[in-house]
């Protein structure tokens, strides 16, 4: 079995195949930028995007993700290493704070720029909401994604 993670295709042991995708990501691939938050699907640190549309990761299992295209906080910047618009929005904007959250919130960021050019408010509050920030950095990241999105962050 192997996955394809940010256009990289990966071989996954057996003894990680009956596991949730976070775990694989984490534990096997070595990729922690997704959080382990909750475990149960209610705070989207674990947030990354399959097929191009958010998922949590800590539901899914892992053989449900084999043969889609998994992108993780760390396949967001460029070949030659600068970082996607959303990622430099957020920096611009100093949004994070303890940053538990924040791979989760950019990753749905960038899929919402993808469907929507210039989001509105209630927009971004409504992609983002399942998003919990118990550092309350929700206002920066509103400005954050207005941003990327003024930057035509598309990517
Ligand atoms: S860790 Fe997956 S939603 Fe909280
Ligand atoms: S920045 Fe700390 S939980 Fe969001």
């Amino acid at each position: 079995m192997e996955l394809n993670v940010n256009e990289r295709r990966l071989p996954i042991a057996p003894e990680w195949q009956d596991e949730r995708l976070l775990w694989v990501l984490r534990e096997h691939l070595g990729l922690v930028g997704s959080k382990h938050g909750c475990g149960v699907g209610q705070c989207g640190a674990c947030t990354v995007l399959l097929d191009g549309a958010p998922q949590r990761s800590c539901l899914l299992p892992v053989q449900a993700a084999v043969g889609r295209r998994i992108t993780t906080i760390e396949g967001l910047a460029a070949a030659d290493g600068g970082l996607h618009p959303v990622q430099q929005a957020w920096l611009a904007h100093r949004v994070p704070q303890c940053g538990y959250c924040q791979a989760g919130q950019i990753v749905a960021t960038v899929a919402l720029l993808r469907e929507t050019l210039r989001p509105s408010d209630a927009q971004i509050d409504a992609a983002l909401a399942g998003h919990l920030c118990r550092c309350g950095t929700q206002q920066r990241v509103r400005a954050a994604v207005h941003a990327a999105a003024s930057s035509g962050a598309r990517r």
